[in-house]
C-alpha cells in the first residue's frame, strides 16, 4: 500500500492506495463518531464489511444511479444525519462510486457548515478520478454538477478489494479516465502501452490507479479551485465526451471521454496543435480500451450541448482542450460551426 499526499491549501489530504487501504478506515475515523453514506448496490455487496469496519455507525444507503444525484437525495441524507443526532465533530464516510462521493462530499461540506469527510471510492472511476481533488456536487435543473462546493476529504481509501464486483461497463468507464491520464502524463502513457495486454487485470489496474492519483494530486495541489487553469487539463476529451453523453446517454461517462479524445485528435491535427503522428498515437491509445469507435447519427447537432459547457468563455464558440504531444496539451476556442463540422467526422463513420 502506498500513501500519496495531496497538498491542497484548504486542507491537505492523504490517499491510501492498494490492498489493505480499507482496513485503515477505523483508524482514519480515529475514535470519532462516523456516519456512512453509500448506495443500495454497494450496501448489498459490502454492508457486512462496512458494519465490521465501523461497528454501530449509522448507514444511509441512497438509491443508486446518477438520476438520484439531486437535492431530494441530498436532503434525505440531512434527515438521516439529524435523526441519528450527528454532531459537528463527526466524520462522514462516503463509501461508493462517484455519485455517492460527490453527494456525500457535498453533504459533509454543508452539514453544520462543514464536517470532516473520508472518501472510500468503490468504482474504478472514483478511485482514479472523482474521489481525489475535493469537487463535490449534485445535479439540479437538468444541469450536471451545477450546485456544489470544493470540500477536501482528509483521507481517501482506494482499495482494489472493491473492484472485484464491478461489471465490465464500469471497468471500461474507469479506463477512459486512466487513458486520459496516459495522454497527460508521458510516464503513465508509456506504462499503459508497455502493459497493454493487462488493461483488464485488477492487479495492474490497482497499480495504475495509484499513478493516476499521483498525477491528479500534483495538478490539484497546483490549482485547487481551477483558477490558474492548470486543473483544466483534466478535461481532455470531456468537451466532446460530455456533449455526446448529454445527447445520446446509454454508454458510460468514461466511454464517451474515450470517444471525445478520439474525435479531438482530428481537431488537434487539423488545427495545427499536434503532428499527424501524435494524433494517430492518441487514436491508437484510445483503441487500447475501445477497439471500435461507434458512429453517431446527427452528431453535428451535439454542438448545442457543447455550447452549454461551463468551460466556454466566448459566446458562440466552443472551448476544447487538446492533446498537443506526449504529456502536452493546449486549449483552442473554435467557432460553433467549425466545431460542428468536426463532430461530423462521427457521422461519416455511420
Ligand atoms: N468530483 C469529481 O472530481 C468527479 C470526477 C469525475 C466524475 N465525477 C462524478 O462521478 C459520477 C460517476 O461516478 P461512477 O462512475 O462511479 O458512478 P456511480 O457512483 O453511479 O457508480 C456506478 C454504478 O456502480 C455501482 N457500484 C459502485 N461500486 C461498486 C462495486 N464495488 N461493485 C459493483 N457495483 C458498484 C453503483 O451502485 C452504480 O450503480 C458522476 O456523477 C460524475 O459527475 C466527479
Ligand atoms: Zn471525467
Amino acid at each position: 500500500m502506498e500513501i500519496i499526499e495531496v497538498n491542497t491549501k484548504s486542507r491537505p489530504s492523504r490517499v491510501y492506495c492498494g490492498e489493505g487501504a480499507f482496513a485503515e478506515l477505523g483508524a482514519c475515523v480515529g475514535g470519532k463518531e462516523a456516519f456512512v453514506v453509500t448506495d443500495t448496490n454497494v450496501q448489498r455487496l459490502y454492508g457486512e464489511q462496512i458494519a465490521r469496519a465501523l461497528p454501530g455507525a449509522p448507514v444511509c444507503a441512497v438509491p443508486a444511479g446518477e438520476r438520484h444525484k439531486n437535492e431530494k437525495t441530498l436532503f434525505k441524507i440531512f434527515d438521516a444525519m439529524l435523526a441519528a443526532g450527528v454532531h459537528r465533530s463527526a466524520v462522514l464516510v462516503a463509501l461508493g462510486g462517484g455519485v455517492v462521493g460527490d453527494m456525500g462530499g457535498l453533504a459533509a461540506a454543508l452539514y453544520m457548515r462543514g464536517i470532516r469527510v473520508v472518501q472510500v471510492p468503490t468504482t474504478l472511476l472514483a478511485q482514479v478520478d472523482s474521489s481525489v481533488g475535493g469537487k463535490t456536487a449534485i445535479d439540479y435543473g437538468g444541469v450536471k454538477n451545477v450546485v456544489g462546493a470544493f470540500w477536501q476529504p482528509d483521507t481517501v481509501l482506494c482499495d482494489p478489494l472493491f473492484l472485484h464486483t464491478l461489471p465490465p461497463r464500469e471497468i471500461r468507464c474507469g479506463l477512459g479516465e486512466i487513458l486520459k491520464t496516459g495522454l497527460l502524463d508521458a510516464a503513465v502513457g508509456e506504462k499503459l502501452w508497455a502493459s497493454r495486454g493487462r488493461l483488464h487485470d485488477l492487479a495492474f489496474l490497482s497499480e495504475i490507479a495509484a499513478d493516476c492519483v499521483r498525477f491528479k494530486a500534483r495538478v490539484v495541489a497546483e490549482d485547487e479551485t481551477e483558477k490558474s487553469g492548470v486543473r483544466k487539463c483534466l478535461n481532455l476529451g470531456h468537451t466532446t465526451g460530455h456533449a455526446l453523453e448529454l445527447a445520446y446517454g446509454r454508454r458510460s461517462h468514461g466511454e464517451y471521454v474515450l470517444i471525445g479524445m478520439w474525435l479531438e485528435s482530428f481537431i488537434a491535427e487539423r488545427e495545427g496543435v499536434c503532428s499527424p503522428e501524435h494524433a494517430q498515437y492518441v487514436r491508437d491509445t484510445v483503441r487500447l480500451a475501445l477497439p471500435r469507435i461507434p458512429a453517431f447519427r446527427g452528431a453535428r447537432d451535439c454542438v448545442r450541448y457543447a455550447l452549454l459547457d461551463k468551460k466556454n468563455s466566448e459566446k458562440g464558440a466552443v472551448s476544447v482542450l487538446l492533446s498537443a504531444g506526449k504529456g502536452e496539451y493546449a486549449e483552442r476556442i473554435l467557432p460553433a460551426a467549425r466545431y460542428a463540422d468536426y463532430l461530423g467526422i462521427l457521422e461519416e463513420r455511420a
